[in-house]
């Protein structure tokens, strides 16, 4: 069986967690495989809402394994948390849920050194969730990183001991000020928790799944115009969020990857300093963030809000290879008597483009919008995409002829039920 991939296409905070709670049943296994508790993905059922950030989102579903990928950063502190947010669930831990014993382990002082070296940026600030991802992923690449793994090795706390060490000489040259002692309290004790969980070699568990006929959902964190690489860099996170960072970040090849489902809202948002190009200041921007409740699940920050951006999505099918689309939030729409569309920028020297530029930080891109017919009527009743209003569809027609990829899945709500699928 082949492995199929679900990722948020815009600036995250898409729906991910919603989706992929409702696709589960679908699946013997949910992976995740790049970020870590930057992402918070939201389930709402039977009149419960929970955030999951470095938990997959296939672990309210029985007899799901989940699995946290090596491509992912895990802190141990919050993964306490957040299993013990779980107890109500009696959720059967040992038999769903495996960790990479590759994850790369985020250290208290990689918090502070997002803290210091996000201050030391002044208003140039990234505007990271400063879960420490930024100096983490870059430990894991100058080759210094602490793995899961490593916890269960008796020289675990010497080799802390010389990483923090390190840490601490970046500390004291931002003069950053801080307490240490508390801090790793908090997290030897997390450690010692995360050993009863199963830490394995994931990539050989995913791979026999996938030979012995299981099927294998990779769940993205954040989104693709936040990918290291093709995002608004420097304003991304610091992992491949795309397609691609499946292979790397589970250890499955290119030709396990089947279906990839792209997730982007009815609208747009961004959490985080960085370009949008098509963010609204104005009275819509704020009934979006309103009706939307854009406020990050991660962190409560407002979400800054705008109109769909083709050129952005369409680049960003294009790099994933998406073969399907889903669109979320449609209900937040109900109320607009018309919705406007960015279908391509106008650049500094005139020209227009509907690619996504080299420079859209510094270069001022202004969006060229195709105005529709908004359905301004409530979604509620709409059971399937024949019950949908006119406009919607019309919408979604739209849509779809832009960027050459059907939308199989509308969501109109928060909750699991306000789903509609396509032939469903
Ligand atoms: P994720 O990070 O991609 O999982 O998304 P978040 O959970 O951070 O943000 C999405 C927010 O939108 C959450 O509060 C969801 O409960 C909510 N949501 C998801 N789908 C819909 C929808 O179709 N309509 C509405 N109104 N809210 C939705
Ligand atoms: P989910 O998975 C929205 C943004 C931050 C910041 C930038 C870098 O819930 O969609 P980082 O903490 O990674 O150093 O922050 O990326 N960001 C997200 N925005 N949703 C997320 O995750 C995000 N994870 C990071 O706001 O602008
Ligand atoms: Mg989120």
């Amino acid at each position: 069986m082949k492995m199929d991939v679900l990722l948020g296409l815009q600036w995250g905070d898409e729906g991910k967690g919603k989706v992929v709670d409702v696709l589960a049943p679908k699946y013997d296994m949910v992976a995740r495989f790049q970020g870590g508790p930057n992402a918070g993905h939201t389930l709402e059922f039977d009149g419960i809402k929970h955030v999951l950030h470095q938990i997959p989102s296939g672990i309210f579903r029985d007899k799901i394994k989940n699995v946290i990928g090596n491509g992912v950063v895990l802190d141990p502190v919050i993964f306490k948390k957040e299993i013990h947010k779980l107890d109500p669930f009696n959720i059967n831990f040992s038999e769903n849920l495996f960790i990479s014993n590759k994850t790369q382990l985020i250290l208290p002082t990689h918090r502070l050194l997002d803290a210091a070296y996000e201050q030391a940026k002044g208003n140039k600030k990234i505007g990271s969730t400063l879960k420490g991802i930024g100096p983490t992923y870059q430990d894991k690449i100058a080759r210094l990183g602490l793995r899961v793994g490593d916890i269960l090795d008796d020289g675990f706390e010497d080799k802390y001991r010389s990483l923090v060490n390190e840490h601490e000489a970046i500390l004291s040259f931002y003069k950053h000020q801080y307490e240490l002692k508390p801090l790793e309290e908090e997290f030897f004790e997390a450690v010692s928790f995360l050993k009863k969980f199963n830490i394995v070699s994931t990539e050989y568990l995913i791979n026999k799944e996938l030979k012995s006929g299981k099927s294998v959902l990779a769940e993205g964190a954040q989104g693709s115009l936040l990918d290291v690489d093709f995002g608004s860099y420097p304003f991304v996170t610091s992992s491949n969020t795309m397609t691609a960072g499946v292979c790397t970040g589970l250890g499955v090849a290119p030709s396990s990857i089947n279906r990839v489902f792209g997730i982007f809202k009815a609208y747009c948002t961004r959490v985080g300093s960085g370009p949008f190009p098509t963010e609204l200041f104005d009275e819509e921007g704020v009934k979006l963030q309103k009706i939307g409740n854009e406020f990050g699940a991660t962190t409560g920050r407002p979400r800054r809000c705008g109109w769909l951006d083709i050129p952005a999505l369409k680049y960003v099918v294009m790099i994933n290879g998406v073969t399907e689309l889903f669109m979320m939030k449609s209900d937040v729409l109900c109320d607009f008597k018309t919705i406007k569309v960015c279908t391509h920028y106008k650049l500094p020297d005139g020209s227009t483009t509907d690619e996504f530029p080299y420079d859209i930080v510094d270069k001022e891109i202004t969006p060229v919008y195709k105005e529709l017919e908004g359905w301004n009527t409530s979604l509620e009743g709409v059971k399937g995409f024949d019950d949908m209003p006119k406009q919607l569809v019309d919408y979604i027609k739209f849509i779809e002829e832009q960027l050459e990829v059907p939308i199989n899945l509308v969501s109109m709500g928060p909750d699991r039920m306000q789903t509609v699928i396509r032939n469903h």
